[in-house]
């Protein structure tokens, strides 16, 4: 049965950079709903323009079209084996969604590491966050820079800083987060599959902890 695990967190806990570094830790796919309605932004498709509308504002994507891009994502063959879920679910009918869907392609969710930090952290990391155009990759002006400012040390590509990375639209996007993402935090641990994670250490250290969380 095919492994998927959900990263919980607020915006900027270290989420989308824990993935991308599990994923190729662990071997499965890495899906960021995110980076997927960005990537929609960016070919200035339909999606792309009605989840910009929201984006810009700090809202959550409406549930019907974010299921159906994240239903088609999974149904791709790096899938096959599993996948690492960054950003999605994130609202109760999101998750009803997403247990329906991993029935019927023959997977499950088998742990939901749920990363933590306060707000002060979470408004200093987006602050200095910048990511590579090209396939997202994540770096921080001061925590994580780049070896030469403005590049992707990975492939070259220009780094770009978010729109919705203004200190205003970030604690919307906290707010929106403790609103309607904060119920899956108690559905998945009645469950039994929730893990806490530290966010406010080192990012080696995050990935250590979330490691040997998984092993067990
Ligand atoms: P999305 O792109 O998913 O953003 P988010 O959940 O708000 O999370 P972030 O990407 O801001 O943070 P992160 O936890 O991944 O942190 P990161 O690793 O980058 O969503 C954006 C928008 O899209 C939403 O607001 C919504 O509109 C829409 N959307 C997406 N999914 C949706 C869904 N399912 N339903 C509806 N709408 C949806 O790290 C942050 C910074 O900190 C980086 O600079 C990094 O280098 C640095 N950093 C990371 N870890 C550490 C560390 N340990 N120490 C120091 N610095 C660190």
């Amino acid at each position: 049965m095919a492994t998927y695990i959900v990263l919980l967190g607020p915006p900027g806990a270290g989420k989308g950079t824990q993935a991308e570094i599990l994923a190729g830790k662990i071997n499965l796919a890495h899906i960021s709903s995110g980076d997927l309605f960005r990537e929609n932004i960016q070919n200035q498709t339909e999606l792309g323009r009605l989840a910009k509308s929201y984006m810009d504002k700090g809202e959550l994507v409406p549930d019907g079209v974010t299921i159906a891009m994240i239903r088609e994502r999974i149904s791709l063959q790096d899938c096959e084996g599993g996948a690492i879920l960054d950003g999605f679910p994130r609202t109760p009918a999101q998750a009803d969604a997403l247990e329906k869907m991993l029935a019927e392609f023959g997977g499950q969710v088998n742990a939901v590491p749920y990363v933590t930090a306060e707000e002060s952290i979470l408004i200093e990391r987006t602050g200095g966050r910048c990511s590579c155009r090209a396939h997202g990759h994540i770096y921080h002006k001061k925590f994580n820079p780049p070896k030469q400012p403005g590049v992707c040390d990975i492939d070259g590509s220009a780094l770009y800083e978010r729109d919705d990375d203004t200190v205003e639209t970030v604690t919307k996007r906290i707010r929106v987060y403790f609103e309607q993402t904060m119920p899956l935090v108690a559905y998945y641990r009645q469950l039994g599959k929730l893990i806490e994670i530290n966010g406010v250490q080192s990012v080696e250290q995050v990935t250590n902890d979330l490691l040997a969380a998984l092993k067990k």
